[in-house]
């Protein structure tokens, strides 16, 4: 937050080419300052922070909130007419849209379950994984890297985690993804619904028959300190297995994109696997998952970059424009060449800084790891290829056809 004189407030309108591209659209914004208005294709009006000092600043900052049904309330009454989309009230009333004290709380019935040395015992399982996809396309002259690697090796792990059965993938996959893309033309209240079955069903039959997962913990209370209502057990199961691995699997996508547009560089990390980990952070700065933070509003006035933005107003923080902010990176290095740890925002920042950072940075290393060892040749199937954008709150690939020969 910077204490400048108020600036004037630009007003834009985003176009329906703008997920083509966002940051011929960022390039354009930041010349006029770090912050600004933005009309979405979708009749939706508010704020849009660019600037990685401003989005910093926005993400830490306790006058930004998230409560969820407030932010419903600002959602309906900032677009009366909008279509919104996205997963219905309920299951959305979950930690990240939660301010404390609740958020503190329920946060904390989980936290011990994604630290660093929790996932790291984890590494033996995802090694394993890997391999095991990896044997699967063994002989293929080409394969969907997606399909192949990125989509399933997240959400097996976090099946695993959560206890949720990985022959259910088709149906809650196809669900998550209607429901993050929120396409005000598809009807997410019947998405949401089938969602929340299928959860209340899988945590009954949990509560009846216990396991060794983290689901069947929550709902026997685990370590007695706090007991979750059905309604926050769904919303909590469903942000887990969403937020588990919607974003892994297109850091994988991604960052393998980027490894086999630069044949240097993914032969270089290939002699080295040792600088993987500092180019999964260069993956993440310049092509991480998540585009936009989650929607806040302000609980009071707040300035950012010298832009007043007054009370009860929907924000966003482009994490993926804050990224790109040339004054914090104003070269690129090659993903080979990564010496520093990138300033970045694409774990978010603040008290809902991303729980599954260090299972999210695992899975992609063991990913990238063991398919750089194991085949050498591989390349775009087409070195034309131009990937089909997946839109809206992730970014990332449908598909990824690669030669393995
Ligand atoms: C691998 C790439 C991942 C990326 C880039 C990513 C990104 C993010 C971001 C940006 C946020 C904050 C959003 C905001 O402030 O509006 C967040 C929150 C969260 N992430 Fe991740 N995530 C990843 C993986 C995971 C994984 C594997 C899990 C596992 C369960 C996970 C669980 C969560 C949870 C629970 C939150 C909410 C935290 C809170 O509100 O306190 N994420 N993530």
């Amino acid at each position: 937050m910077t204490a400048q004189a108020t600036r004037a407030v630009r007003e834009e309108v985003i176009g329906p080419d703008f997920f083509d591209d966002p940051h011929k659209y960022y390039r354009r914004w930041r010349k006029h300052g770090p912050v600004l208005r933005v009309l979405r294709p979708n009749g939706l009006p508010h704020w849009l922070i660019i600037g990685y000092d401003e989005a910093r600043a926005a993400l830490a900052d306790p006058r930004m909130r998230k409560d969820v049904t407030e932010l419903y309330e600002t959602l309906r009454r900032v677009a009366p007419d909008g279509k919104g989309g996205g997963a219905s009230e309920d299951l959305s009333s979950h930690m990240l849209n939660a301010d404390p004290p609740e958020h503190t709380r329920l946060r904390k019935l989980v936290t011990r379950e994604f630290t660093g040395r929790r996932v790291a015992a984890l590494r033996p399982r995802i090694e394993e994984i890997t391999r095991n996809l990896l044997d699967e396309m063994e002989g293929k002259d080409e394969v969907d890297l997606i399909e192949g690697l990125a989509a399933p090796l997240p959400v097996m792990v976090i099946c695993e985690l959560l206890g949720v059965p990985f022959e259910d993938r088709d149906d809650f996959q196809k669900w998550s993804k209607i429901l993050l893309d929120a396409d005000p033309n598809v009807d997410t209240v019947a998405v949401s619904q089938k969602m929340t079955d299928f959860l209340a069903d899988l945590l009954e039959a949990k509560r009846a028959n216990p396991g060794e997962d983290l689901l069947s913990s929550l709902v026997a209370n685990g370590d007695g300190s706090d007991e979750l209502s059905t309604k926050e057990l769904v919303a909590m199961a469903y942000l887990l297995l969403v937020a588990g691995h919607e974003t892994a699997l297109h850091l994988i996508g991604n960052g393998i994109y980027l490894m086999l547009r630069d044949r240097e560089a993914f032969q270089a990390l290939r002699a080295h696997p040792d600088r993987i980990p500092a180019a999964t952070e260069e993956v993440l700065r310049r092509f991480g998952p998540v585009g936009w933070a989650t929607m806040r509003f302000t609980s009071e006035e707040a300035t950012f970059g010298g832009v007043r933005i007054p009370a009860g107003q929907l924000v966003a923080i482009s994490l993926d424009a804050a990224n790109h902010d040339p004054a914090v990176t104003p070269e690129a290095p090659r993903l080979h060449q990564v010496d520093e740890t990138p300033k970045h925002l694409a774990f978010g920042h603040g008290i809902h800084f991303c729980l599954g950072a260090p299972l999210g940075r695992l899975e992609a290393n063991v990913a990238f790891t063991q398919l750089l060892e194991r085949f050498g040749d591989l390349r775009l199937a087409d070195p034309d290829f131009f990937p089909e954008w997946r839109l809206g709150f992730m970014r990332g690939f449908t598909s990824l056809p690669a030669r393995l020969t």
